[in-house]
């Protein structure tokens, strides 16, 4: 049984039963799983999940395939992929829809690649495909600590453009400077739209 919505101290385990893939979907048998802003916001009661989600918390995993649904191709059990999930990351197996899984990105473990597919295909999306942003642009980042933040300033520096990020605090500006941003806006103490055309320093 559930515990009502609150702090961690509201996370606990329970035996459940394994959930079946649909016809689309596949069963992964779950190595890890990411921790984002909405597992927080879920465990608080709320968020705002698509219908049917489950209660257990995770947006995110990696490990094998367990089992697929019966059309499902191009995919077989025991591939090693990360995946998105709807909900129920946490849980020791997941059902996943096909759509929704990917393989392991080369030269990560299954480990540190649990963590990348909710913020990866965020960032791609939105600065990659719907930002169209182009090598050598200048992006200006908010929330540039955040897990969206801090993987967009370093996919921005690797395809070899500028970054300016906003943070909520001197050390969080340094944080993103160490992450490669080229300058940093301390909100509390300055509206990022007056900085001009420069100097861009923090
Ligand atoms: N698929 C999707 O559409 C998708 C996926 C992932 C995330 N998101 C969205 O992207 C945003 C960032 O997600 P994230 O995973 O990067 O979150 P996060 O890791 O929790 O980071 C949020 C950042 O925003 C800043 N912030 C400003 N005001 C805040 C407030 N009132 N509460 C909390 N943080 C605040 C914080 O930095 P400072 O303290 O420096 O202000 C923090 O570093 C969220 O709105 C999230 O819902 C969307």
């Amino acid at each position: 049984m559930s515990k009502p919505p609150g702090g961690p101290e509201g996370l606990a385990i329970h035996e459940r039963a394994i959930s079946q893939p649909s016809s689309n979907e596949v069963l992964i048998r779950v190595a890890a799983a990411g921790l984002n802003r909405t597992d927080v916001i879920q465990r608080g009661g709320r968020a705002n999940l698509p219908e049917g989600a489950s209660d257990i918390l995770g947006l995110e995993v990696s490990r094998t395939i367990a089992q697929l649904g019966s059309d499902v191709s191009g995919i077989s059990v025991g591939d090693e992929v990360v995946a998105l999930t709807d909900s129920g990351g946490y849980a020791e197996y997941v059902a996943v829809p096909a759509g929704q899984v990917a393989p392991v990105p080369p030269g990560l473990d299954l480990l540190d690649a649990a963590g990348i597919p909710e913020v990866a295909a965020t960032v791609v999306l939105n600065v990659l495909l719907n930002g169209r942003y182009q090598e050598g642009e200048t992006v200006l980042v908010h929330g540039g600590t955040g897990g969206i933040g801090a993987f967009t300033i370093q996919l921005v520096k690797a395809l070899g453009g500028t970054v300016f990020a906003t943070a909520g605090s001197a050390g969080k500006c340094a944080r993103v400077r160490s992450w490669g941003a080229d300058a940093a806006i301390n909100y509390r103490e300055e509206e990022f739209d007056q900085r001009g055309a420069g100097p861009w320093r923090c």
